[in-house]
């Protein structure tokens, strides 16, 4: 595996801690060349943890930002039946977090650090949610399109290397297939519906479309992570073919929902047996994920304000944890 050439053994250790090492890296490999999983207590390269570390936070984050631009329709839902559909998906969302903060703790670092570092815009989360949701066919676009995207690139992940990483992946796409449909379903009603709701739709796909098709990252050539992450078993499928993939997806769907992509380079191309698209705006997403996005600052506003809110639950938390303990010492 290509591991063992990436990872070298630092020179300065004792006989004893190289041996441990070298015995640590080569369970790695045979592990990884099995396709089998690693767990929290085998022994792992540092780049392997620091990867997954920086792959599952980010994650994590991007669950709980992702929360925000639906949550913001709550109050408007069309009708009781959708405030209740949105409400349980938003708090799926937070639950996705919850299981990825708990998978990303596994590899050392405390949940205090990772939202320390959320809140002061040191972290990143996925620049698809620093774009505004301005109508309720938004609510529409973002289920089917974003969510349909994540489930493009988190199926594979339930095959990643990292045990807990894997599990959490398994029960998060069921989730996020929930989503993806009750998006799908609120385009479909808006698009039998009046002229006018119909409109409002496809111009809600027109203004997710891009956005959603570069949530699978850069193009592979400028994607310089990828081939360490394939090689490890954490990523299975290239940004490109990932891309590709939901492409296809998409351009049947579209047809069902009486709706258009708003790409006209869409195509198969019968020699590579791939979906094609149009050309994307990669600087628009450096400019997003570097903080100059539409929302980029509200977003971790809300962040900020929502954890200072929590304060107190966190303290009482703390508080009876600590009584807790302290009647059972007094046992
Ligand atoms: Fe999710
Ligand atoms: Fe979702």
């Amino acid at each position: 595996m290509a591991s063992q050439n990436l990872q070298s053994v630092p020179p300065e250790l004792s006989p004893d801690e190289r041996e441990r090492e070298q015995a640590g890296q080569a369970y790695f490999d045979r592990i990884i060349s099995e396709d089998s999983r690693i767990e929290p207590r085998d022994w792992m390269p540092e780049a392997y943890r620091k990867t997954l570390l920086r792959q599952i936070s980010q994650h994590a984050h991007s669950e709980i930002i992702g929360m925000q631009p639906e949550a913001n329709w709550i109050t408007r839902a069309p009708s009781l039946k959708r405030k209740a559909i949105l409400m349980a998906k938003v708090q799926d969302e937070a639950g996705h977090g919850l299981y990825l903060y708990s998978a990303a703790e596994t590899l050392g670092q405390s949940r205090d650090k990772m939202m320390d570092d959320l809140i002061a815009g040191k972290a990143r989360y996925s620049s698809i949610f620093n774009y505004p949701a301005i109508s309720w066919a938004d609510m529409g676009a973002i289920g089917w399109l974003v969510d349909g995207a994540a489930i493009c690139n988190q199926v594979p992940l339930c095959r990643a290397s990292y045990g807990p990483y894997g599990r959490a992946m398994v029960r998060i796409c069921k989730e996020e297939s929930f989503h993806q449909r009750q998006g799908f379903e609120i385009l479909l009603e808006l698009s039998n519906g009046t002229e006018a709701q119909k409109q409002m739709a496809q111009d809600a796909v027109n203004r997710w479309y891009a956005p959603a098709l570069m949530m699978f990252g850069p193009p592979d050539d400028d994607s310089p992570n990828s081939k360490q992450s394939m090689a490890w078993n954490i990523k299975r499928f290239s940004n490109d073919e990932l891309r590709s993939r939901f492409v296809g997806m998409m351009v049947e769907q579209v047809k069902v929902l009486g709706l258009t992509l708003p790409d006209d380079q869409v195509r198969f191309n019968e020699e590579t047996k791939k979906w094609e698209h149009g050309p994307l705006d990669w600087n628009e997403f450096k400019d997003v994920l570097a903080g100059r996005g539409p929302c980029n600052a509200q977003r971790l506003e809300r962040r900020r304000e929502a954890h200072d809110d929590g304060a107190w639950v966190r303290e009482a938390a703390a508080e009876y944890a600590r009584k807790q303990a302290e009647k059972e010492y007094a046992a």
